[in-house]
């Protein structure tokens, strides 16, 4: 186990639960005119995913993308790689990017390069979080559960060294002990 965090509540499993369902339903206008591909980004996504798609009220597909994280650190390397790639063609299809956390950019930013290179019909994003302030790229996504403040935060899939993925809310990490 890793060293023990001091870390505050940030967003309640009450505000998350009634935001992902709003999410929900803003991605089920879309779904419901056109066939969609939801693409959980792995490994934070994947509360954040399963929560979003159980209240899309509409046929979609679903894919999973690997992406490498920060590693041990709070601060991004910058560097990104693709450790899944989605197993079925998105060419001509409209995909939705489903993020956790968009931080400096870099992550979506590559994502969406590299995925528009495969010609879907139409790409568009939503990450639960956002943090305007850390931003270092120009990527704006479409969808957006929550704009926080340029803290580290842990919890509903986003890890800090591999744990705290199974808090229920999002919290702040206050300092490390
Ligand atoms: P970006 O490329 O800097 O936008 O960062 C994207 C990825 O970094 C996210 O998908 C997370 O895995 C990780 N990340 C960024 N900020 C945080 C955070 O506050 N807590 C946990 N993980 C984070």
């Amino acid at each position: 186990m890793t060293a023990p965090l001091k870390f505050s509540k940030m967003i309640t499993e009450t505000e998350l639960a009634k935001r992902v369902k709003e999410l929900g339903a803003e991605i089920t206008e879309i779904a419901r005119k056109e066939p969609v591909i939801a693409v959980c980004i792995l490994k934070g996504s994947f509360i954040f995913f399963s929560d979003l798609v159980r209240h899309i009220e509409a046929d979609i597909a679903t894919e999973f993308l690997g992406t490498a994280s920060y590693g041990n650190s709070m601060k991004s390397s910058g560097e990104v790689k693709l450790t899944l790639d989605l197993t079925n063609s998105i060419e001509g299809k409209t995909v939705i990017l489903i993020e956790d956390i968009i931080d400096t950019g870099l992550t979506m930013d590559f994502l969406t390069k590299t995925l528009a290179a495969r010609k879907p019909k139409r790409l568009l994003t939503c990450s639960l979080l956002f943090k305007p302030e850390a931003l270092k790229t120009s990527f704006k996504p479409d969808y957006v559960g929550f704009k926080i403040p340029n803290d580290f935060v842990i919890g509903y899939g986003l890890d800090y060294q591999g744990f705290y993925r199974n808090l229920p809310y999002i919290a702040r990490v206050e300092s490390l002990q």
